[in-house]
C-alpha cells in the first residue's frame, strides 16, 4: 500500500488502478466520470479475487476453519467500513447501493412511521432515488411530497426551506436531501440543515444521501447529528453491489425502524407460531448470504482511502474542481451550471451552446475522455432549470490537472467539429 503524508501523488495513484493504462480510440483514457461510478485499485481487485481463491465460504453458519476465517474476515471488514464512516458497527446496515438503502428505509422506516397528510421534505437537486422512493411512500400513504428550492447560483435554498420550516413545520416527518448534488456538486451546508430542524421540528428525521459526498469528502456519522446516512461503495473506489445504510442506533433499538426482509441469519429463534428476532441490530436487517467478497472489498476500498487521508483527498478534489471551474469557464459556448465557489465538491457541469450535451460527450470520447450527459437521473433539477441536458466531468483522486487540460482541449474541439 502506498503512503501519502499530505498531498496526494497522483502519478503513483494513478499506476495503482490498472484500467487507467487502457486506450480508448487510440487515445489515453482520461476518466472523468466518476459520480457514476470509480475505478478500482488493484488492492481492491485482489482483496475480492483472494477472498473467492482463499477463503470463501458462508458466514454464521458453519463450525468448520473456512466458515470461521470467513466470518472472521467479514466482521473486521464491517468494523472498517463502519470506522471509516465514523459509525458504530451496530448502524452499519448493508444493502447492494444506496438506491436500495432509501428503498430499505421507506419500507422499513417510512411504512410505520408515515400516516395520512405527513409531510416528507426533499430537495430538488435530489437524484431520482432519493425522490421516486418518497413519491410512491406518499401515494401508498397519502402523503404529501414538497421539494426545496435552489439559489440562482444552485446551492439548496435555506431560505425557501425556513419559509417552508415555518408553513409546514408541524407535519414534517422526514427531511430526505443530498450531501452533495450529483448533478451540480452542490455541497449542502449539513450543519445549518440539522440546526433548522433541530429548532423547529425536533422529532422530525433527516435522512442525508451520501453517494456523492462520501467518495470525496472526510465522513463521521455520529457528528453529522443525523438519522439515516446512505452511500453507495462503487462510488468510493470499491466494488458495484455493495453500499450501506447508516441507521442512529436508537432507532434501530426502539423498533422505530423494523426489518423490510426476512429470512435467515436475522433471526435468534423461529417457531411455528412466531419469531424472535437477533439482538445484533445491523444483523438483524440482514437477512440471507451476505456479498462478503464485495464487503471484503469495500473494507480494502476504506482503507486505501483512509491512507490517503480524507482530508488530503478533499483538498485535492476542491484544487481539481476549482482549476477545472477556471479553465472551462474561459472556453467560448460553455455555460457553467452550479456553483462556482468553494462549496463544489467532485464534478463540474455545463451547457454548450448550440450542441447537445451527448454530442459534446460523443466528441469527447472520440478522444479518449470519459463524461457523463443527460439529466444525470436528476429530471425535476433540469426541469425547473430549462435544462434539455447537461454534460458532467466529474473527478477522483487518480485525476490530475492535465485530465482537466486534455478534458478542455476536447471541449474546444467540439465546437471545431460541430459548430
Ligand atoms: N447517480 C450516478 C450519477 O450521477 C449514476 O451518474
Amino acid at each position: 500500500m502506498l503512503q501519502y503524508i499530505s498531498m496526494l501523488d497522483v502519478h503513483a495513484i494513478k499506476k495503482d488502478f490498472p484500467i487507467l493504462s487502457r486506450e480508448i480510440n487510440h487515445k489515453k483514457l482520461v476518466y472523468l466520470d466518476n459520480a457514476a461510478t470509480s475505478q478500482k485499485p488493484q488492492s481492491v481487485i485482489d482483496a475480492i479475487s483472494n477472498y473467492y481463491s482463499y477463503c470463501n465460504a458462508n458466514v454464521h453458519r458453519g463450525v468448520h476453519t473456512l466458515s470461521d476465517e470467513s466470518t472472521n474476515l467479514f466482521e473486521t471488514s464491517k468494523t472498517t467500513i463502519a470506522n471509516f464512516l465514523g459509525a458504530k458497527n451496530d448502524e452499519v446496515i448493508f444493502v447492494r447501493n444506496t438506491t436500495e438503502a432509501i428503498n430499505g428505509l421507506a419500507y422499513g422506516w417510512g411504512e410505520q412511521n408515515i400516516v395520512a397528510d405527513d409531510l416528507i421534505l426533499v430537495s430538488i437537486l435530489d437524484h431520482h432515488s432519493n425522490i421516486v422512493v418518497w413519491q410512491e411512500l406518499c401515494k401508498r400513504k397519502k402523503a404529501n411530497l414538497v421539494f426545496i428550492k435552489i439559489t440562482k447560483d444552485g446551492k439548496f435554498d435555506f431560505n425557501d426551506f425556513d419559509e417552508k420550516l415555518q408553513k409546514f413545520g408541524h407535519k414534517l416527518k422526514l427531511v430526505a436531501v443530498p450531501h452533495v448534488s450529483n448533478a451540480l456538486g452542490s455541497k449542502l451546508d449539513l450543519k445549518k440543515l440539522v440546526q433548522k430542524v433541530q429548532k423547529f421540528t425536533p422529532k422530525s428525521r433527516i435522512l442525508v444521501d451520501g453517494a456523492q459526498s462520501a467518495p470525496h469528502l472526510p465522513i463521521n456519522f455520529e457528528k453529522m447529528n443525523v438519522d439515516f446516512f446512505v452511500f453507495s461503495g462503487h462510488k468510493m473506489l470499491g466494488p458495484m453491489g455493495i453500499g450501506g445504510l447508516l441507521v442512529r442506533e436508537n432507532i434501530l433499538k426502539t423498533g422505530e425502524m423494523r426489518p423490510w426482509l426476512f429470512g435467515g441469519g436475522m433471526i435468534a429463534q423461529v417457531h411455528e407460531s412466531h419469531t424472535n428476532f437477533q439482538d445484533d441490530l445491523s444483523e438483524r436487517f440482514t437477512p440471507g448470504t451476505p456479498d462478503v467478497a464485495s464487503i471484503v472489498g469495500l473494507a480494502e476500498a476504506s482503507r486505501y482511502l483512509s491512507q490517503l487521508g480524507m482530508e488530503n483527498v478533499h483538498k485535492h478534489d476542491s484544487q481539481l474542481v476549482a482549476y477545472a471551474l477556471k479553465k472551462l469557464a474561459k472556453i467560448k459556448n460553455i455555460e457553467i451550471v452550479g456553483p462556482k465557489d468553494e462549496t463544489r465538491v467532485g464534478s463540474v457541469a455545463f451547457l454548450y451552446q448550440g450542441v447537445h450535451a451527448h454530442d459534446v460527450a460523443q466528441v469527447l470520447d472520440s478522444q479518449g475522455i470519459a463524461v457523463r450527459s443527460g439529466h444525470h437521473c436528476t429530471m425535476p433539477l433540469h426541469t425547473s432549470q430549462n435544462w434539455v441536458a447537461t454534460t458532467r466531468a466529474s473527478f477522483q483522486i487518480y485525476n490530475s490537472k492535465d485530465d482537466v487540460d486534455l478534458l478542455a482541449r476536447g471541449l474546444e474541439k467540439v465546437a471545431e467539429i460541430l459548430l
